[in-house]
């Protein structure tokens, strides 16, 4: 699906390197197909040595021939990379674009091209090909665009497709979530701690602890109530520790902690979106 499509990747920082990586590990093109663009000669070096993709800190010879451009750079200079890739796109190459809070709308309009636009929301476990992604397709990409979009990014993750209205609660939930669950590890640590364990078994019990508890959610498929359910014998640990949770709103502060974040997604899609 993607092996004859060149592909260019505009920004090649963490998460653009990040889907280079896991394209190629995932042998969906060649290296030759790829071309990376930045400023940082030596940050382009290391994309060579790694991966042997194409580099330039050219963005328009990036962009030149790709079939399929990923937009990988902050927010805040994409109102600048757009105007300078505006001469350059041509109609039928397809814009995949993970910047937080641009619309497809808006990156059509900056382009001055009716281009497919498919744009995403990642997150950082990405690096390490358990990221969380959502796409949404613009008014011009077809249910072709949003396959590839959804190929690209199934290489370092699961990935959903949704209309582009839910992409501030999107970054609420998983694209702002790991820093929750963070929090919760570090946490979880700490209390180990206080009762005695050393940081370094704790922090190897509590990490195997969310990363067990999630995959166990996956592979069973049961809902979490039953999973929490299963494990909470009468008068037992478990119990003691559920009502404690319950009395500091464990789960109304997770529940706000998404609304907030989304409803801080919409104010910033407000401000710097268009
Ligand atoms: N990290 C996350 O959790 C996350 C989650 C969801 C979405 N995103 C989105 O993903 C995008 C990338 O985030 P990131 O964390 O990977 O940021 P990052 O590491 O800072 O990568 C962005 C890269 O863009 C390059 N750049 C800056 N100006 C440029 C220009 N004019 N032309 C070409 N390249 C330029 C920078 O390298 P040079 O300085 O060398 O140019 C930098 O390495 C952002 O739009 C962000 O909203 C990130």
């Amino acid at each position: 699906m993607l092996s004859n499509k060149r592909i260019a990747v505009v920004g090649a920082g963490h998460m653009g390197a990040a889907l280079i990586g896991g394209m190629l590990r995932a042998k969906l093109t060649a290296p030759k197909n790829i071309t990376a663009s930045r400023h940082s000669e030596d940050a382009l070096a290391a994309l060579r040595k790694d991966w042997g993709v194409n580099t330039t800190t050219d963005n328009k010879k990036a962009v030149a021939g790709a079939d399929i451009i990923v937009l990988a750079v902050k927010p805040q200079v994409s109102p600048q990379v757009l105007a300078e890739l505006s001469s350059v796109v041509k109609p039928g190459q397809l814009v995949v674009s993970l910047m937080a809070g641009i619309t497809t709308k808006t990156i059509s309009q900056k382009l001055g091209q009716p281009c497919p636009v498919v744009r995403s929301m990642p997150n950082t476990p990405c690096l390490v090909d358990a990221g969380a992604t959502a796409v949404a397709a613009g008014a011009h990409a077809g249910p072709e665009g949003l396959a590839l979009a959804e190929k690209i990014f199934s290489s370092v993750g699961q990935v959903v497709a949704l209309p582009e209205t839910a992409m501030d609660a999107v970054t609420g939930l998983s694209g702002t979530g790991p820093v929750y669950i963070f929090m919760v590890i570090e946490a979880m640590i700490d209390g180990g701690v206080k009762m005695g364990i050393p940081r370094d078994v704790a922090t190897k019990l509590a990490t195997q602890t969310v990363l067990g508890a999630a995959k166990l959610v996956i592979e069973t498929g049961k809902h979490p109530a039953i999973l929490k359910d299963e494990v909470t014998t009468p008068g037992g640990t478990a119990i003691n520790a559920i009502h404690m949770l319950e009395t500091k709103g464990l789960r109304s502060v997770l529940i706000d902690a998404i609304v907030t974040a989304t409803q801080r997604s919409q104010e910033l899609s407000r401000l710097y979106g268009d």
